[in-house]
């Protein structure tokens, strides 16, 4: 895809549920690709007003109902123990990009997510029920994302892998995985991102598109 390509399909105003180690990652990589970016944690935006005119600079703070409001897309980068606190009503006729992953050593047991018939994504959109949910950026480290990037063209260009039911989501979700400096291997259908999980092979690993793809095909069959 050209330069401007990717810059006329990437959504104009992005909302960050969660300004943490993976949410102000984000935040600063959607900042630098030219996004209007929102971030909200739990609370009073007064709290993390500072906090973000320092590590994520050109963002803004703003209570999460309020950032939610006007934005093309939403990124929820909150702890999975902490999903269930954001309200269901407020992310109802958005794309909802969920970047949490369910681990019981650090999130302790959730009978919610112990569902092993359903990813994790899965779950988070029965509960998103107005949302669409797409699953992206779980499976590498947050210090990798902003650091492991390169430019489109580059044969050792690290893939990551986006999923989901709806196509438009999808290829807009994919348009920022590029801007970031990754290619997009694109899957057609929320529950295909099981195979991103903890516990699966693309977890952590550094794989091309080629190899992205066939590790995914692998581990899908296997479920
Ligand atoms: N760490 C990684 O490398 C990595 C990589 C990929 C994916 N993930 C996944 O990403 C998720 C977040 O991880 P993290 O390490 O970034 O967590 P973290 O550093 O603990 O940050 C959590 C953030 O979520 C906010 N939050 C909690 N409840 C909220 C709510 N209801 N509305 C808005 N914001 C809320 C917290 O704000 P308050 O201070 O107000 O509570 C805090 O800003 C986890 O599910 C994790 O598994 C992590």
């Amino acid at each position: 895809m050209s330069e401007d390509m990717v810059r006329s399909a990437l959504p104009k105003r992005v909302a960050v549920l969660g300004v943490g180690r993976v949410g102000s990652t984000i935040a600063r990589l959607l900042v630098a690709a030219g996004c209007e970016v929102t971030v909200a944690a739990s609370g009073d935006p007064e709290r993390i007003e500072l906090l973000t005119q320092i590590i994520v600079p050109g963002a803004r703070a703003d209570w999460a109902a309020d950032a939610v409001r006007d934005a093309d897309l939403v990124v929820l980068a909150v702890p999975l123990h902490r999903f269930t606190s954001v309200d269901p009503a407020m992310l109802a006729g958005h794309v909802v990009v969920d970047v949490m992953n369910y681990w019981a050593p650090i999130d302790g047991v959730q009978a919610l997510f112990e569902d092993t018939d359903r990813g994790s994504s899965e779950t988070v959109q029965a509960h998103l029920p107005g949302a669409v949910v797409v699953k992206a950026f779980n499976h590498i480290g947050y210090h990798e994302l902003e650091e492991h990037g390169s430019p489109a063209g580059d044969p050792d260009r690290q893939a990551l892998g986006v999923a989901g039911d709806d196509a438009n989501a999808v290829q807009t979700v994919a348009a920022l995985i590029d801007a970031f400096g990754y290619d997009a291997v694109r899957f057609d259908s929320l529950a295909a991102g099981r195979a991103f999980q903890p516990g699966f092979p693309v977890f952590g690993a550094r794989l091309d598109r080629r190899a992205f793809a066939a590790t995914i095909d692998g581990a899908l069959l296997a479920v």
